[in-house]
């Protein structure tokens, strides 16, 4: 089966680079129009000139900080202004910082968190998820972590606010029923920038004795979940969690 995506709009936040960038690339590659946002409105700008290029899509690139609901407000704003419609939402968009230790976690840095990830998607998958209900349809896509189910010591505050995206995909098939259908992927461990800021020796341990397949995952290998849950052939799914960890949740029962 190949998903076919001709005509539908999709917005992928944190779409400049690591899985966003995979998946943006490969639903504009099936045939649909892109937006990708992140905080860097030039660098969004820059991307989406080049997937443009290799797509021949409609790409286009804005700046927005999701954990602001202002600028979540004026981004759904302005790509119905030039869309008129988005099928297609991934709150991708998310971010983990290290910190020395559990005391150490400011009030500054835990809001942060929350509101990068988990407060973000909720106001985008509600303001656009009301609209896609008007429309007559459309699909979200929340990315969580596999740390929403089996939390590591050392991310604590974004293993909450993750536990709490896989509640929203949840609670928002119920609430946006029958018309949108609401999703989660939950990654395991991904070779990105996120995970540049991992302990070298941690990971390597990790991926030997943690993970079935032996390895982290490139980043284009998200997207099989991410084509299936956008188009037609996940009609009877939602409220769904697919996880694409390696293994990892497997493993650890
Ligand atoms: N990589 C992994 O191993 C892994 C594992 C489990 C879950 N995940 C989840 O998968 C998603 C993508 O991760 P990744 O590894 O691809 O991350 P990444 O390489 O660090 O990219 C993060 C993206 O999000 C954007 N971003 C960060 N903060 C933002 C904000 N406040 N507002 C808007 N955009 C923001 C970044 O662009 P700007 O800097 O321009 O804002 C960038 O486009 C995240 O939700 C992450 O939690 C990743």
């Amino acid at each position: 089966m190949t998903t076919n995506l001709s005509g539908k709009t999709a917005l992928v936040t944190g779409g400049s680079r690591g899985l966003g960038l995979e998946i943006a690339r490969a639903y504009a590659l099936s045939g649909a129009d892109v937006v990708i946002a992140s905080r860097k409105a030039d660098v969004c700008a820059a991307v989406a000139a080049d997937l443009a290029k290799e797509t021949g899509r409609d790409i286009v690139g804005l700046g927005c900080h999701v954990g602001r609901w202002a600028d979540c407000d004026r981004l759904v704003d302005d790509v119905y202004e030039r869309f008129g419609r988005i099928d297609i939402l991934v709150n991708n968009a998310g971010m983990s910082p290290t910190y020395p230790s559990l005391t150490d976690v400011s009030e500054e840095l835990f809001d942060k968190v929350m509101a990068v990830n988990i407060k973000g998607p909720f106001r985008l998958a509600t303001l656009i998820g009301t609209r896609m209900v008007k429309h007559g349809g459309g699909s979200i896509i929340n990315i969580s972590s596999i740390a929403a189910v089996q939390p590591g010591d050392g991310e604590v505050p974004y293993a909450i606010a993750k536990a709490g995206v896989n509640n929203l995909s949840s609670a928002l098939a119920h609430a946006l029923s029958p018309t949108v259908r609401v999703n989660t992927i939950m990654p395991g461990l991904f070779l990105t920038d996120i995970s540049k800021a991992w302990d070298p020796a941690t990971l390597a341990d990790m991926t030997r004795t943690k993970i079935p397949l032996q390895r982290a995952g490139n980043a284009e290998e998200i997207t099989g979940a991410a084509l299936y849950l956008a188009g037609d052939d996940s009609s009877y799914t939602t409220g769904s969690v697919i996880k694409v960890d390696g293994g990892v949740a497997w493993a650890a029962g």
